[in-house]
C-alpha cells in the first residue's frame, strides 16, 4: 500500500522508516525495508506496525549492514494476495533455481492478475516460492531476467505482466540504483541534492525535498544517487517536468489534535472556504470554475450528467445529483465507480462524467473515467489530490484544495466535494434558467457554510455528552430524505468505518417496507430533521420508530422547537436551506461518529480492514 526508497550518500535505514510513519495514515497491515550495501541486500519485515520493524532492527546505526547501507526500499502492506503474515509482507527477493540470498528484491502496490501462470512457469524452471503473494511471483520473474542491468530485467519483466503495479526494485550487482516503474498504481520522485527519493505518495518524502516528478503509467525510471533516467516500457527515453510541491510538512500533522480525523474535522471551516474561494462570483450570481471547461453552449446540448465515485465521495455524488436536477434541471444520475465500469453504460458524447475521489488513484473510479473517457464522454474530475491519476486522465475538473487528508475516515474531502457540486450546480443553473438575483442569493448560502460549520463545532463538548448514550449500541439507523438522505449515508458510513458499530442509512420513508422489522429498543435512530421540505414527514417517521421503543438522536435546526417531543437528544445546526444544510448536518455526524468511536476505544485514524485509497478492485 505504501512504497518508500532511497538512493544517495546518507543512511537509508531512519530515511525509509521515517517515509513508512508518514504513510502509516493510508492503512496498511505489516511493513518491512531491504537495504542494499556492499555486504548485500538485507531484507527485514514483520507484522503489524512500523514500530515493530523499527524494534526489529535495533540499533541498525551500530550494524554495519544496516547503518552502511545508503539505498533501499521499503513498503507498508494491505493484504490482497495472502493473509498478513510476516512472509507474505514485502519486500520479496528473488534468486535462480539452487542459489541463495538476494538477488533482486522489490516492493509492489497493485495486484498482477496473471501471477498463477507465471508462477507455475517459474516454478518450472526450479525456482521456490515462500509466500502467496502475486508480488514474489514479479521479484522471481525479474530476477529470471536480471543479468546485471536491472532496468532491462524489470522492463522485460512488465511486458509480460498483466494487471497494475507500482514497483521499486533493487539488485545485489547494482547497489545504489533504484528501478521504479508504475501502471496504475502511483510513484512519485523526489528530487534531493545529492540524493533521490521515491514513494507512492508524496507525504513520505516531504521532509527531505519538495521537487518531484511523477511517473505516467508505463514510465519506468533508474534512480542512482541524484541521476534519474526515465524511459518507457519498450527502452524509449522519455522527459517528464518536475513540479514543486507547495503542502507544508505541517499541514500533514496532527497539530494538536488527539487524532488526525478530528483535526481534520476541525479543519473544515476553512477547507471548505478554500474550496471555494475565488470561485464565486457575487455580481454575477456565478460561480467561476475555469478548470471545469465546460461552456454554456455544451450545457445546451448536454443530455445528462452523471456522477461517479466510491465510499463517501459516492455519497457527495449523491448530494451532485439532487442539487445540478434540482437548480439546473438537467438529468444527473449518480452510480457507483465498479458498477459503471462493468455495466457497459450508455454514456456518449453529450453525457458530462464527474469522477469524484480524494486521492485521486481510486482503482474503481480510475477505470470508470477510462470508460467513459473510450465511449467519448466529456470526463472532468473532481479530485483534492492535485496530480493524481484521475486528475490528470481527466485533464479537466476542479481540485478541491482541501489539504491533505491524513485520517482514512474521509472528512474534509466530502464537505469539500459537496461544495464543489454546488458551484458547479449553480453554474450550471445561471446557464439555464436560474435568474441573476437567485445566483446571488445563491452564493451567499454557499459562502455562509463556513460558519455555519463554525456553529456546529462549537458544539463538540456537546456531541461528546450525547455520544455517550449511543456507545453500547450494536446497531443503528440513519433516517433522512431528499439532501438529508446522502448525509444519512454518510453518517452511517463515518460510524461503521471508525466505531465499527453497523448502521445502516435508509430514506426515511423506505424504513417501514421492510427494515423496520428490526427496530428494538437497543437499535438507535439518528434522524436528520431540519428545517425544510421532508421534516414534517420525516418526524412521523421517527415517531413510528419511538413508538416501538428506539432511542432517538435529532439533527435539527436551532431553535426549531417543534421536532423536541421527537428526540431524546438533540445536535442543532443553523439555519439554511437543505442543499447547504447538508455540510453542517454532516459535520454533526462526523464529531458524533468520532467521539462514540472515542469512547468506545477504536483506532480512530487507522480503523482496521480500511485503507485510505483503495487501488485495487
Ligand atoms: C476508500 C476509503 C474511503 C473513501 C473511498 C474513495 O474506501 O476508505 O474513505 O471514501 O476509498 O476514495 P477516494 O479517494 O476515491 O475519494
Amino acid at each position: 500500500c505504501g512504497i518508500v526508497g532511497y538512493s544517495g550518500t546518507q543512511s537509508a535505514a531512519p530515511i525509509l522508516l521515517n517515509g513508512l510513519k508518514r504513510l502509516e495514515y493510508r492503512g496498511y497491515d505489516s511493513a518491512g525495508l531491504a537495504l542494499v550495501s556492499p555486504e548485500g541486500i538485507r531484507v527485514e519485515k514483520c507484522e503489524g506496525k512500523v514500530v515493530n520493524l523499527v524494534n526489529q532492527l535495533g540499533e541498525f546505526d551500530k550494524i554495519p549492514s544496516l547503518g552502511g547501507a545508503t539505498a533501499g526500499i521499503a513498503h507498508t502492506r494491505w493484504a490482497t494476495h495472502g493473509p498478513p503474515t510476516t512472509v507474505n509482507a514485502h519486500p520479496h527477493a528473488a534468486r535462480p533455481a539452487g542459489e541463495e540470498g538476494n538477488r533482486v528484491t522489490l516492493v509492489h502496490n497493485g495486484i498482477i492478475e496473471n501471477y498463477k501462470a507465471l508462477k507455475a512457469r517459474l516454478e518450472a524452471d526450479g525456482r521456490v516460492f515462500v509466500s502467496e503473494t502475486d508480488t514474489e511471483v514479479l521479484a522471481h520473474l525479474v530476477d529470471s531476467f536480471y543479468e546485471g542491468d536491472l532496468v532491462k530485467a524489470v522492463t522485460t519483466a512488465l511486458n509480460q505482466v498483466e494487471g497494475t503495479f507500482g514497483i521499486a526494485c533493487v539488485a545485489i550487482d547494482e547497489p545504489g540504483v533504484l528501478v521504479v516503474a508504475r501502471r496504475g498504481s502511483p510513484i512519485v520522485i523526489g528530487l534531493g541534492e545529492d540524493e533521490t527519493l521515491v514513494a507512492s505518495d508524496a507525504a513520505a518524502i516531504l521532509r527531505y525535498t519538495r521537487q518531484v516528478i511523477y511517473l505516467d503509467d508505463n514510465d519506468v525510471a533508474r534512480i542512482e544517487g541524484p541521476k534519474v533516467d526515465i524511459c518507457s516500457l519498450d527502452a524509449m527515453p522519455v522527459t517528464r517536468e518536475s513540479t514543486q510541491i507547495d503542502w507544508s510538512d505541517d499541514a500533514a500533522e496532527k497539530g494538536g489534535y488527539a487524532h488526525y480525523m478530528l483535526k481534520e474535522i476541525f479543519e473544515q471551516p476553512d477547507s471548505i472556504w478554500n474550496t471555494i474561494r475565488g470561485r464565486m462570483d457575487s455580481d454575477r450570481g456565478n460561480s467561476v470554475l475555469s478548470g471545469l471547461n465546460v461552456q454554456p453552449r455544451d450545457l445546451a446540448e448536454l443530455h445528462r450528467v452523471l456522477l461517479i465515485g466510491c465510499g463517501t465521495s459516492l455519497n457527495a455524488g449523491l448530494v451532485g445529483e439532487y442539487a445540478i436536477e434540482d437548480f439546473a434541471g438537467i438529468p444527473a444520475e449518480v452510480e457507483q465507480a465498479a458498477e459503471f465500469r462493468y455495466r457497459n453504460p450508455i454514456v456518449g458524447s453529450k453525457d458530462l462524467v464527474l469522477a469524484i475521489s480524494q486521492s485521486g488513484e481510486t482503482a474503481d473510479t480510475l477505470a470508470a473515467v477510462r470508460e467513459a473517457v473510450d465511449k467519448g464522454a466529456l470526463v472532468a474530475g473532481l479530485v483534492n489530490v492535485v496530480g493524481s491519476t484521475i486528475a490528470r486522465e481527466t485533464g479537466r475538473g476542479i481540485y478541491l484544495h482541501a489539504g491533505p487528508e491524513i485520517s482514512v475516515a474521509s472528512t474534509k474531502a466530502f464537505t469539500s466535494q459537496v461544495s464543489c457540486l454546488l458551484m458547479i450546480a449553480l453554474k450550471f443553473a445561471r446557464a439555464a434558467r436560474m435568474s441573476r438575483e437567485r445566483g446571488v442569493r445563491f452564493v451567499k448560502e454557499i459562502e455562509a457554510i463556513p460558519d455555519q460549520v463554525r456553529e456546529v463545532l462549537k458544539q463538540n463538548d456537546h456531541i461528546a455528552e450525547i455520544a455517550e448514550n449511543y456507545i453500547k449500541a450494536e446497531s443503528a439507523f440513519y433516517i433522512g430524505r431528499g439532501y438529508m438522505y446522502p448525509v444519512a449515508l454518510e453518517g452511517a458510513l463515518k460510524i461503521k468505518e471508525i466505531s465499527y458499530i453497523h448502521a445502516e442509512a435508509f430514506h426515511a420513508a423506505e424504513l417501514k417496507h421492510g427494515s423496520i422489522a428490526l427496530l428494538t429498543e437497543e437499535l438507535p435512530i439518528i434522524a436528520l430533521v431540519p428545517d425544510g421540505p421532508g421534516k414534517d414527514k420525516t418526524l412521523s417517521n421517527v415517531a413510528e420508530c419511538r413508538a416501538r421503543g428506539s432511542k432517538v438522536l435529532l439533527v435539527a435546526t436551532e431553535g426549531d422547537d417543534e421536532v423536541n417531543d421527537y428526540g431524546d437528544d438533540i445536535i442543532r445546526i443553523p439555519a439554511a436551506p437543505l442543499h447547504a444544510a447538508v455540510i453542517p448536518a454532516t459535520v454533526a455526524l462526523q464529531l458524533f461518529a468520532y467521539h462514540v468511536a472515542r469512547l468506545r476505544g477504536c483506532p480512530i485514524d487507522q480503523p482496521r480492514n480500511l485503507a485510505k485509497s483503495v487501488t485495487v478492485e
